[in-house]
């Protein structure tokens, strides 16, 4: 038997490992349950006891010895199939191009706006999209019924004609009399709702950005200077405006605030479809109802408002034709304002 063991030694260190498969043959030949080295030790019982001391060690020696070999030719094997693994990599391919977010041409407006009224004291509000009647409309002096309701066609939710998306941010006028008193000097934006046919210059929804200073003797005369100042600081300091009488049961009097087309210098162009002029805004003195709804007392207190349309000034500023293309993601479109 010990001759045996004495061969298997050699076989053991003489068996060539160079793969996975090699490995397993190499187990179960000397190592699983009917392997070479297992048998041995079940003839190995049948040794008398003498013998047992004498042999019993080389066949631990071997057993050891098989093991060993296993377990360090798994382990470079293993290592080996790894690394291997890492030079299918190839390094020369291009990488996928790390794509840049831009600012929405739409945000950017919004934000250039607030910038120019914060620096002339205005500071920012805010009042919630889903509305009631009286705040959209009643406490801003549209009566039950009357005409001027249908100048903005409004989404009702769930057929409650008390509760409905607003359909501008002059909502927030009341939402911020019921909160604070005057001297008030702030600007509110955000989405509006108008059940309007989608088309390349009007769509369901889309932003404003409501202004409005309230406090003793407030004139018509401090409504045109701010609006002035507001349109060149975003236009360009040759801008003009052009005040033009209005209706909105909000304000009275009530005005709306055209500029001269700075594309084509007042001379008449497509975008200004050939006036010369743009418009920008509604605005008036606030009305003395909408004062006296919110409890303001409106022989002590007067003020003015104004309304702009965000889309309407960021199509004029990068003379976009359809507005629709605002809203529907297409990153062509977007990666035109990756500098803003
Ligand atoms: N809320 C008006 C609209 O959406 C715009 C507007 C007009 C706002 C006159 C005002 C204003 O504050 O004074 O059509």
């Amino acid at each position: 038997m010990l001759e045996k063991i004495n061969t298997l030694v050699k076989n053991v260190e003489e068996f060539s490992i160079s793969n996975l498969v090699e490995l397993e043959n190499f187990r179960i030949h000397f190592l699983s349950k009917k392997g070479i080295i297992t048998q041995l030790f079940d003839d190995f019982k049948t040794l008398s006891a003498d013998q047992k001391k004498t042999i019993g060690q080389s066949l631990n020696k071997l057993k050891t010895q098989a093991e060993e070999k296993f377990k360090s030719t798994q382990l470079i094997l293993e290592q080996s199939s790894n690394s291997s693994a890492d030079y299918t990599i190839d390094l020369h391919l291009p990488t996928t191009p790390y794509q840049v977010g831009s600012i929405h041409p739409l945000t950017s407006v919004q934000q250039r706006i607030v910038q120019i009224f914060e620096r002339i004291g205005f500071n920012l509000s805010e009042g919630p999209e889903i509305e009631d009647d009286w705040h959209n409309f009643s406490a801003l002096n549209f009566p039950t019924n009357h005409p001027a309701r249908d100048m903005q066609d409004t989404f009702f939710i769930q057929k409650n004609p008390d509760i409905l998306l607003r359909t501008h941010t002059s909502s927030v006028q009341v939402q911020i009399l019921e909160k604070q008193k005057p001297p008030l000097r702030t600007l509110a934006m955000g989405r509006v709702y108008r059940n309007e046919t989608i088309s390349a210059r009007s769509n369901c929804f889309f932003h404003q950005i409501e202004g409005f200073y309230i406090d003793k003797k407030v004139s018509f005369a401090d409504l045109k200077q701010t609006l002035y100042h507001f349109a060149k600081e975003l236009l360009g300091k040759e801008t003009k405006i052009r005040v033009r009488p209005s209706y909105f049961p909000f304000t009275e009097p009530s005005a709306e605030i055209d500029v001269s087309c700075n594309l084509c210098k007042g001379k008449g162009c497509n975008v200004c479809k050939y006036t010369g002029w743009l418009e920008i805004a509604g605005s008036g003195m606030i009305h003395p109802m909408v004062l006296k709804n919110s409890n303001v007392d409106p022989t002590e207190f007067s003020g003015f408002a104004f309304g702009v349309g965000i889309e309407r000034i960021t199509m004029m500023l990068y003379q976009i034709h359809d507005l629709r293309i605002l809203i529907e993601n297409d990153i062509r479109f977007l990666r035109q304002f990756t500098s803003l």
